[in-house]
């Protein structure tokens, strides 16, 4: 199963939740993260150092797609440059953009990343995908390879309105079939005028809104200064349990 976390919205939780997400789901799948993002955030958290070559991340697959299979690009996760078990990555860094840019003349641009999934050969139970805060051709290359678009949503100044475009672009692309959810992250319980607030102005989307909430805590900064899944820093964690949440849904629709 193949899943893009997207919200054109900066730093509403997207690559948090999907290294977190994916080191849950690593515990009984195989999970790929694929970095589509040229700020290259989940990369630096899950590769050692966070230096690797051009060559080897995602803007080469961009760049010469019959050249570079996404087989290519594949490497272990790793934390303190240890494997994760069941954890792979394939990296990005700033260079993707200007590759974005030169894709833009591709004929078939949309799919370049789809193409290459197939290639996969079900090698991995699911594959999550890590997009920028915009709707650029990696984004669109990401709703397109998709089968669930996971939309993190924070409590901050969130607004049906801040989703649309993404959801607008979504239904372009998936012709109206779009397989779309929205997870709250940051929750605060206590936060109760937040909360109703928010409840309000998801109640006409209830349908694809999940269950399933992520709350705030502090040890998901902290375990993002050393580069870790929130898992391995703070084994009890409450925001663990979350996360095995997410996880659980996400196994049920295997
Ligand atoms: N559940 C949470 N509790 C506390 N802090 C969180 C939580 N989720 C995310 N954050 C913090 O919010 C900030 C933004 O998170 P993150 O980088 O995951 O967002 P993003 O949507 O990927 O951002 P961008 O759009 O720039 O890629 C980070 O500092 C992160 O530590
Ligand atoms: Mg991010």
């Amino acid at each position: 199963m193949i899943i893009c976390v997207a919200n054109q919205k900066g730093g509403v939780g997207k690559t948090t939740t999907l290294i977190n997400l994916g080191a849950e789901l690593a515990r009984k799948r195989k999970v790929l993260i694929i970095d589509l993002d040229p700020q290259g955030n989940c990369s630096k958290t899950l590769t050692s150092k966070g230096r690797f070559k051009f060559e080897e991340t995602i803007a080469a697959m961009f760049d010469k797609p019959k050249v570079v299979t996404i087989n290519n690009l594949i490497r272990p996760a790793l934390i303190n440059e240890k494997p994760i078990v069941n954890l792979d990555v394939v990296p990005a860094d700033f260079q993707l953009s200007r590759v974005i840019e030169t894709s833009l003349t591709k004929i078939n641009r949309e799919r370049i990343l789809e193409k290459q999934l197939a290639k996969l050969d079900n090698l991995y139970d699911v594959v999550l995908l890590d997009t920028p805060p915009n709707l650029s051709l990696t984004t669109l290359n990401a709703i397109q390879a998709s089968d669930l678009i996971l939309i993190p949503v924070d409590s901050g100044a969130f607004s049906l309105d801040g989703i649309s475009p993404l959801l607008e672009a979504v239904s372009e692309i998936k012709d109206d079939d779009a397989n779309y959810v929205i997870l709250r992250n940051e929750v605060d319980s206590r936060n109760t005028i937040i909360n109703e607030f928010m409840d309000e102005e998801l109640e006409v989307i209830q349908d694809k809104l999940l269950p399933i909430s992520i709350r705030r805590s502090e040890h998901v900064g902290q375990a993002n200064a050393i580069s870790s899944p929130v898992r391995f820093y703070k084994p009890g964690s409450l925001i663990n349990n979350d996360y095995r949440k997410l996880s659980s849904y996400i196994t049920s629709l295997l």
